[in-house]
């Protein structure tokens, strides 16, 4: 269980974070909504502890987090699928996996990687950055399959992506719900997260301004509230919760 706690945080004299609460239980899936600028990279980054919290506390099961250093942190469970993906644009696709490895149990990491996705396991000696976004984007979520972390969030993993590949990579996002891992996902359109979401959350402006589940939104006025009315949420797609 993750748990934020009247989180205040920002930048400089800048506060963007305002009185944040939220929670993402165990084995559960928490949808992060929110417009363009609302902090929700800034919330997910001081999870992770690449920006320092001004006030507020993060728990991991039960225990504070919040004065460790991102590297503890991410040995202590905590997994972040950044925005822009985080992977080593100037390295192989096997280099990258053995970096997220740390060189442990290669093979058999390569093995699970083909299993997931045969479209990297044929291309494990090409320079990552020079793959399509939806590969790279593969290629990223590969590292949160495989290091064993129990908390793992990710921002923005369908920005640019046709809706296929979209489907590709929630496929890997049901993977990991599947393994009992908990999930926060961050997203500005909203519809396929919320297909896989048991919670959702609102922030506006720094602050939290809807808890709920998928269904709740299923009328649309929150989105045009909050949201810009950018995301359409057909009624099938969200009253029974999941497909
Ligand atoms: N490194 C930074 N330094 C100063 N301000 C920042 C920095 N990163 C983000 N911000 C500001 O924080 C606010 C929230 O940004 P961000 O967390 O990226 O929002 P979102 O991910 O929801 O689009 C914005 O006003 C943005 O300009
Ligand atoms: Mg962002």
């Amino acid at each position: 269980m993750l748990e934020v706690r009247n989180l205040h945080a920002g930048y400089q004299n800048l506060e963007v974070l305002h009185r944040v609460d939220l929670k993402v239980p165990s084995g559960r899936t928490v949808a992060l909504l929110g417009a363009n600028g609302a902090g929700k990279t800034t919330l997910l980054n001081v999870i992770a502890g690449l920006v320092p919290a001004a006030a507020g506390d993060i728990l991991v099961d039960g225990r504070s987090v919040v004065s460790e250093p991102a590297h503890l942190r991410a040995r202590g469970g905590i997994c972040l699928v950044p925005e822009g993906r985080g992977i080593f644009r100037h390295l192989t696709v096997r280099k990258n996996i053995a970096m997220f490895l740390s060189g442990r149990n290669l093979g058999a990491a390569l093995e699970r990687v083909g299993r997931w996705f045969p479209r990297l396991t044929e291309r494990l000696e090409q320079v990552a950055g020079t793959m399509s976004g939806g590969e790279q984007q593969m290629l990223a979520v590969c590292r949160a399959l495989l290091v064993d972390a129990p908390i793992v969030m990710a921002d923005e993993l369908s920005v640019g992506l046709a809706p296929v590949v979209v489907d590709e990579i929630f496929d890997a996002v049901e993977m990991l719900r599947a393994e009992g891992r908990s999930l926060l996902i961050v997203e500005q359109y909203a519809d396929r997260v919320l297909r896989v979401a048991d919670y959702v959350y609102i922030l506006h402006k720094g602050a939290i301004e809807f808890v709920g589940e998928p269904a709740q939104l299923a009328d649309g006025s929150l989105f045009h509230r909050y949201l810009g009315g950018s995301a359409d949420v057909p009624q099938s797609e969200t009253a029974g919760g999941r497909r």
